[in-house]
């Protein structure tokens, strides 16, 4: 990427609307992180665990930075995650991103972050699905239907021919909102269930994307999860009880490092051990699906890799649309 051209002294600000408008489609998305992955899995990017703290229980502000040399990407993400926030009818993430210059080290852009975040984790979901799920699966369980779990679904239908999704959140209103709104924007049969169990037994794919919490109070049952079937954890293990989690022939994350941060937190307590992190499966180090029958899990944690790749995209495309406030520094 080169901004050269970016006027000197100042940063383009890119509000939550002008990150979205700039329009960065989801297969892009998709394959700006593979090649971030592979990068990581050759050790070819800088990436310390995330920092974070944490102003009430279950909560976090997270410093998340990265530095992936192929996509000439530099920056940091300051993210919140607040659980209660939809009490006050506010985001569980929000927070901002700062991009800059690799040679100078100088701010160039400075945008709103949730969007992002919301879909470079479900694009995460779904690249760690391109090599661990069996490629003709075509029904999903998505199990809590907020932010991540329309994206999670939207990542998934971009690289496989989904033809029935079951949805499952503890607010009805909102599982409601997701059965109408996915149906139309998808195209394919959205059944919403009133049992999480329904969303999980006859499924391919599975996401969970609840709260994350310290403490939970684990739903998903060993027996539940069908044979050859996929799960996505983007809520840590919150939603998987122990043997559940035990029936995995294959667990994996994107970052062994960050996995055991969380570990030493007090998250995962009861998760088999990871064979492989996406990098290593994307670069072929490490093999992904072997089998038929396998059952593949992907913790993925949310690394300041997946923001950095597409981030510098997003700034391109805001700038060619004209989008967005130039500021001083
Ligand atoms: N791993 C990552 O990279 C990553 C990145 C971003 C967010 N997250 C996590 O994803 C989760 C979802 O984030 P979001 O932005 O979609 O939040 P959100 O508030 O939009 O959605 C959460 C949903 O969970 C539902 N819910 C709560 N308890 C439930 C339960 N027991 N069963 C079913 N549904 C339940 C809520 O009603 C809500 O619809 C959070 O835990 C967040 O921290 C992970």
């Amino acid at each position: 990427m080169s901004i050269d051209t970016t006027p000197q002294g100042k940063f383009l600000y890119l509000s939550q609307a002008d990150v979205e408008a700039a329009g960065l489609d989801m297969k892009t998305m998709i394959g700006l992180l593979e090649t971030a992955f592979r990068e990581k899995g050759n050790g070819r990017i800088e990436m310390p665990p995330k920092p974070g703290i944490h102003t009430q229980p279950d909560a976090f502000l997270h410093a998340m930075p990265a530095y992936i040399p192929a996509l000439k990407s530099a920056g940091i993400k300051w993210v919140g995650g607040y659980p209660e926030n939809f009490k006050r009818g506010l985001p569980y993430i929000t927070g901002l991103l700062v991009l800059n210059d690799v040679e100078t080290g100088i701010p160039y852009a400075v945008m709103d972050c949730a969007w992002i975040t919301a879909y470079r984790t479900a694009a995460a979901s779904a690249l760690s699905a391109k090599y661990l799920a069996r490629p003709e699966s075509h029904v999903a369980g998505i199990l809590a239907c907020g932010v991540q779990g329309r994206t999670n679904l939207e990542a998934l239908a971009t690289l496989f021919k989904i033809t029935r999704a079951f949805a499952y959140d503890n607010r009805r209103d909102v599982q409601d909102r997701f059965v109408a709104d996915m149906q139309k924007k998808l195209g394919f049969e959205i059944v919403g269930v009133t049992n999480p169990r329904d969303a999980v037994v006859t499924s391919d794919m599975v996401v969970t994307s609840g709260p994350i919490l310290k403490h939970p109070t684990p739903t998903i049952r060993a027996g539940w999860l069908p044979r050859g079937a996929f799960a996505s954890a983007v809520d840590f293990d919150s939603y998987w009880t122990p043997t559940a989690q035990a029936e995995f022939d294959k667990v994996t994350t994107d970052d062994h490092a960050q996995f055991q941060y969380y570990k030493a937190a007090g998250y995962f307590q009861q998760t088999p051990e990871p064979c492989a992190d996406l990098g290593e499966i994307v670069a072929g180090k490490k093999p992904g699906r072997e089998r038929a029958d396998e059952r593949t899990l992907a913790a993925n944690l949310g690394l300041a890799l997946d923001d950095m790749a597409v981030a510098p995209e997003v700034f391109q495309l805001a700038r060619a649309r004209g989008l967005g406030t130039w500021l001083p520094l």
